[in-house]
């Protein structure tokens, strides 16, 4: 019999499908230039200040980085009122979830995860060999109600996501409190990505962080990805209690974050201006595009990230039409749902320039 390399789960996994590159795309389409709304990034780009601690840092790119990035988890401890023992730090929010995956899930483990959701969530339990217990969206909300439901004696985590990707929605803190509680004293881990959490503006979103110290078993997911800009570098981080840490600790690669990675976040977390500026812009054309689309009589939940995901029919034709007019947005049917499109908020003028391009789709 033929040798088995690969492992069974791993033949079953579908790689992520990030899109083409910005510039393959552009010579694909005969274009000169292309806005991408469909990777919700950051429409204002890094603070000049990341920009000139990336400059500096250059210069020491021959030695390795500082493995614990300690400068980084103590500016952050600082900033977010937590000891830096826990805090670690990731090669983007990405690693995180695979590195709470390597060190927790054991195959035939349950993980409750809302479906759809964003997909690395999936991918790393399936990895694991570990059991996906999928609780559906209501509508675009997470429903609590239906993840406690499903937790059971087996159940070694349950993933969310607040704001929620694709679905724009928020976990309100009444809902998540009373989930926390009905754990009782031997929860499962709860890691609550919070990858968005800088664009909320809904006084009922709870900041994961201050819930640490009543639920040592939570673990909240952060990234410098979307309010600091810096989804080209790979830096996230999670908080938690100093169990959790430690385990994320012992299997993460020793030099994880680059030092690049490391200095530019270290820059981004003191420059508060820069946040408030990226904020203010989210926030005002958030506000700017779902009055434009409502008034186009076009329905989508009321968001509180930096896209939004707007029902539209024949959504993969207005795509491609968009895609022609220079403009890339998510199709929805690429994150469970179809006949969606899920538009990044971009600069107001990308924004103005999506709505025509709509209006002549
Ligand atoms: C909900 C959510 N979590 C995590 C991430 C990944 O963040 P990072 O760029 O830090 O890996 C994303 C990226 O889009 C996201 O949407």
């Amino acid at each position: 019999m033929a040798r088995r390399v690969w492992r069974a789960v791993v033949e079953g996994i579908t790689p992520y499908d990030p899109g083409k590159p910005l510039e393959a795309l552009m010579g694909e389409l005969g274009l000169s230039e292309l806005v991408r709304l469909s990777a919700n990034e950051s429409p204002l780009g890094p603070s000049p200040r990341v920009v000139e601690a990336i400059r500096r840092e250059a210069e020491r790119a021959h030695l390795y980085p500082d493995g614990g990035s300690c400068a980084l988890r103590e500016a952050l401890g600082r900033h977010l009122g937590v000891s830096p023992a826990q805090v670690v730090i990731g090669n983007g929010a990405d690693e995180l979830i695979s590195l709470v995956a390597l060190a927790a899930f054991d195959p035939g483990d349950e993980v409750v995860v809302p479906v759809p959701s964003f997909e690395p969530y999936v991918t790393s339990v399936t990895l694991a060999g570990a059991r996906l217990v999928a609780s559906p969206l209501a509508g675009y909300e997470v429903d609590l109600d239906d993840v406690r439901r499903r937790v059971t004696a087996r159940t070694k985590a349950v993933i969310l996501c607040s704001p929620h990707n694709p679905a724009t929605t928020i976990i309100r803190r009444a809902a998540l409190l009373a989930l926390l509680k009905a754990f009782g004293e031997d929860p499962p881990l709860i890691v609550l990505d919070e990858a968005y959490c800088d664009f909320c503006d809904d006084p009922d979103y709870p900041n994961g962080i201050a819930l640490l110290a009543a639920h040592p078993r939570l673990l909240v997911l952060r990234t410098f990805s979307k309010i600091a800009a810096l989804a080209g570098l790979r830096v996230g981080y999670a908080v938690g209690g100093l169990e959790t840490i430690d385990r994320l600790n012992r299997v993460r690669a020793p030099y994880n974050i680059n030092r690049l990675g490391q200095a530019a976040a270290l820059a981004a977390v003191s420059d508060a201006e820069h946040r408030e500026r990226t904020r203010r812009l989210v926030l005002e054309e958030r506000a700017f595009m779902s009055r434009e689309l409502a008034r186009r009589g076009l329905t989508f939940p009321g968001s509180q990230a930096n896209f939004l995901l707007v029902k539209i029919p024949n959504a993969g034709a207005v795509r491609e039409r968009l895609l022609r007019a220079g403009l890339v947005v998510r199709d929805g049917a690429a994150v469970g749902f179809p006949d969606h499109l899920r538009i990044s908020l971009g600069t107001h003028e990308a924004n103005q320039r999506l709505l025509r391009a709509l209006d002549a789709a």
